[in-house]
């Protein structure tokens, strides 16, 4: 496969295809187009290869990083330093699709001017393309943009916000918080984000807020009416250990194929099945021979007496 590193590919179109680069651009004419935009969370070199070769259009390196590989009760935790250590793995694995790295929580909570020196060193030091921020932060998107840093919105169900909507709840279930939630899209758009993640909201906010708004939305938890899709990899997979919420929708049983593959491995190491003769390296002939009882003993692993 190869990719053309001119913005949009050889033709003049942005449209994504399989050989051309994913660009903020590109998701715009997609929604322009109708067509779907599909996007999963990566963390490592590995996967995020994998999800380019399968053609997925953008790459999110998510704070849910913080769960899913790190073992934290929430998102809360992770660090600018552990984000960029990630983002910088997926950045190595990606060819085509359009690497988006989330701010984590506290890095632009203070002034804006810090929120635009955390988010320069993600483009700058890890190579992301575009950085998610969760909530209406007007000012900063704003600042983002004229400091020619993409910015893909995050709002509805906002994980950093855990501690003051008291849980994981579906958000914009009355008039007042509907209306609420459209002008906060319209505000991030209007200040230069260039995509929306929608999160736990009922479907037809979504899509009234899709129909309105000029950039893409990507909904997670938010029906089938957003210009595109986005699940966290390892609720697509079966690798988080906990029941999925009612939107995910599992396509493989990674857990299961895993677990098998090691209970397999134990086995054969306890019955001396693995490895065989066939998975051994062997002495040349000639060495072998020269090494036999009375010429010369073999004591151990590369140490030869003479006998
Ligand atoms: O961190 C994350 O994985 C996310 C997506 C679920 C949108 O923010």
């Amino acid at each position: 496969m190869s990719i053309t590193h001119f913005p949009g590919g050889a033709s003049s179109s942005p449209l994504a295809s399989p050989l051309t680069k994913v660009t903020m651009p590109t998701l715009s004419e997609m929604k322009r187009q109708g067509k779907p935009i599909s996007a999963l969370t990566a963390y490592d070199y590995g996967t995020s290869r994998l999800l380019d070769e399968a053609g997925i259009d953008l790459v999110l390196v998510g704070d849910s990083l913080a769960m899913v590989v790190l073992g934290h009760e929430n998102t809360l935790a992770v660090t600018v330093d552990e984000m960029l250590h990630h983002t910088r793995a997926v950045r190595r694995g990606v060819r085509r699709a359009l690497v988006v790295a989330d701010m984590p929580f506290g890095s632009y909570h203070g002034t804006v001017a810090e929120g635009v020196a955390n988010a320069v060193r993600f483009v700058k030091e890890a190579g992301a393309e575009a950085v998610k921020i969760e909530g209406p932060r007007i000012e900063l998107v704003l600042a983002l943009t004229e400091a020619e840093i993409p910015v893909v919105g995050h709002l509805g169900l906002t994980p950093q916000s855990v501690n003051r909507m008291g849980g994981y709840r579906v958000q914009a279930r009355s008039v007042e918080t509907v209306r609420q939630l459209k002008a906060d899209a319209l505000a991030l758009a209007q200040a230069g984000a260039g995509a929306l993640v929608l999160e736990g909201i009922p479907r037809e906010v979504a899509a009234g807020i899709t129909a309105e708004l000029p950039i893409p939305t990507i909904g997670i938890g938010a029906g089938p009416d957003c210009d595109g899709q986005i699940l966290v990899f390892h609720d697509l997979v079966n690798l988080t250990f906990t029941p999925p919420a009612k939107f995910v929708r599992r396509y493989g049983d990674a857990a299961a194929l895993f677990r098998t593959a090691v209970e397999h491995y134990r086995e054969d190491v306890e019955h001396r099945a693995f490895p065989s003769d066939e998975e051994s390296y062997h002495l040349p002939d000639e060495v072998r021979k020269s090494l036999k009882p009375g010429r010369n003993t073999l004591t151990k692993v590369g140490v030869i007496q003479k006998a």
